[in-house]
């Protein structure tokens, strides 16, 4: 689809920018400082536990929810006032959301009734006037917003008093968010009345010709070629994800929201439709933000990964990098199977652990500091030469994978995992070793160790 409406608010900004987004429930904050900052064309995911808050996110995006605090940004500006059908978004949800009465054509076509593409023939003068009226949208916008301002420096100076009451410190600081909503209509209110105008004079609906085009070119695109006139109640799982795919890919949003779309489908449709996913989204150099706490899912799909543990980032960084490099116990837990051991930084490249110091890569902490250590199932090896046994165990456990086994290895009264393509008996004795860079500390993630604690407590 080459018809594309000229789309306002391109430039270099990020696509999406959450600046310290704070959601409060009642009593209850859901979100606490959320920063996000995603650039156009990235498969982006939204990995963690029930609950945490992915959810939220999703739909602070999407306009579902406000904010209680913070930024919205696209393309650099605030967008938290502005209602989901003006903001250039699509959302997916897990149970697709389709319209039982209408067949799968007329699922995909109904978004599209609403779309608008330029007219044929517009005389010059319709842009000048445009960008005549377009100045005097900005200068009132500004006006407006240097008047906002001024008010909340009055406020935020009344805040600064450390005397006030806390009820008073509360009713300023709600006047002051709902003075940046406001300031967030005024941000947009050029692009607002653009559109207005570019409806009235600049573009046109699309024709039920134009549309059939549309939604046969969507429909080939996600592989429902042949089923246009089917009803969509008898449809598997797969092919109504598909149609609410085509649904929302068919109106050309900017961003495309998936909350957990694929997770009702059983393995092997939903290792299809990952498939799709990812070549859709690259053909069509989309913005995805999914959600999911598949971890597998997620390594596969993203371009990055953002980690959420009780309504904050944990961390936001590649697939790999998250793997390698997790900036804790509790992610590394949640990324993947793991040895970990209570460690004590030695000195630059020495670190203790299981009453032996081991070499290490690692320079960068204190002497003394206690640390968590990270070894990974497929970096320990089992080698023949005792020599260089770096732990001695016995196999209590082994199973097949596949192309590997999985072996659960006693160390003293630990167990340490190990995966290896080598064929070994259960109660063999092993020679445990592993390059220098396989082992990755890590600051000790005090929140895991308060809840651990507590929940050994709870236990006894
Ligand atoms: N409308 C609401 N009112 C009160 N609390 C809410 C509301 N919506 C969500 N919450 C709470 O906010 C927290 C985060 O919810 P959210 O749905 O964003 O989590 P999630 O990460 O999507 O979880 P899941 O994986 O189970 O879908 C939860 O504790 C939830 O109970
Ligand atoms: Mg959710």
């Amino acid at each position: 689809m080459d018809r594309k409406v000229r789309k306002i608010n391109k430039n270099d900004e990020p696509i999406i920018q959450l600046v310290d987004v704070v959601k409060e429930f009642e009593d209850k904050t859901v979100l606490d400082n959320v920063n996000l900052s995603i650039e156009k064309g990235e498969f982006i995911t939204l990995l963690g536990p029930s609950g945490s808050g992915k959810t939220t996110i999703l739909r602070i995006i999407g306009g579902f929810e406000w904010v209680t605090r913070g930024e919205v940004k696209f393309f650099g500006k605030d967008i938290k006032d502005l209602a989901p059908h003006k903001r250039d978004v699509s959302t997916i949800f897990q149970d697709y959301a389709l319209f039982p009465h209408l067949n799968v054509e007329n699922n995909i076509k109904y978004g599209l009734r609403l779309k608008r593409i330029p007219k044929d023939d517009i005389p010059k003068s319709f842009y000048n006037k445009l960008k005549v009226q377009q100045k005097k949208w900005t200068k009132k916008a500004q006006t407006e917003m240097k008047n906002l301002d001024k008010t909340m420096d009055q406020y935020e100076k009344l805040l600064e008093n450390d005397k006030l009451s806390k009820k008073k410190r509360d009713k300023y600081q709600s006047w002051i968010d709902d003075l940046d909503f406001k300031y967030s209509y005024w941000e947009n209110y050029k692009d607002l009345k653009t559109e207005d105008y570019e409806k009235r004079y600049l573009t046109r609906r699309i024709t039920e010709k134009e549309m059939d085009n549309d939604v046969k070119e969507i429909m080939k695109l996600v592989g429902l070629e042949g089923n246009e006139k089917k009803n969509v109640n008898f449809l598997s799982g797969g092919m109504k994800q598909r149609v609410a795919l085509a649904r929302s890919l068919v109106i050309e949003p900017e961003i495309l929201l998936l909350d957990e779309p694929l997770s009702a489908l059983d393995a092997k449709i939903r290792e299809k439709m990952q498939i799709l996913l990812r070549d859709i989204q690259q053909k069509l150099k989309l913005t995805f933000i999914f959600v999911t706490h598949d971890r597998n899912e997620a390594l596969q799909l993203s371009d990055r990964i953002a980690v959420i543990r009780d309504g904050k980032v944990e961390q936001f960084t590649t697939p790999k990098e998250l793997y390698d490099y997790p900036v804790n116990k509790w992610v590394a837990n949640f990324i993947g199977d793991s040895n970990f051991f209570d460690a004590t930084f030695v000195k630059g490249g020495k670190v203790k652990f299981m009453n032996k110091t081991f070499d290490t890569i690692h320079e960068e902490f204190e002497p003394g500091e206690r640390l968590d250590a990270l070894i990974r199932p497929e970096d320990v090896m089992i080698t023949r030469v005792k020599s260089r046994a770096k732990l001695i165990g016995e196999i209590v456990k082994s199973t097949y994978g596949g192309s590997y086994y999985n072996y659960d290895v006693q160390v003293k009264d630990k167990i340490i995992y190990v995966e290896t393509s080598s064929k070994h008996n259960v109660g063999k004795e092993v020679y445990l070793d592993w390059d220098i860079d396989s082992i990755h500390l890590m600051k000790k993630d005090l929140k895991l160790e308060a809840e651990e604690k507590e929940s050994k407590i709870e236990n006894e």
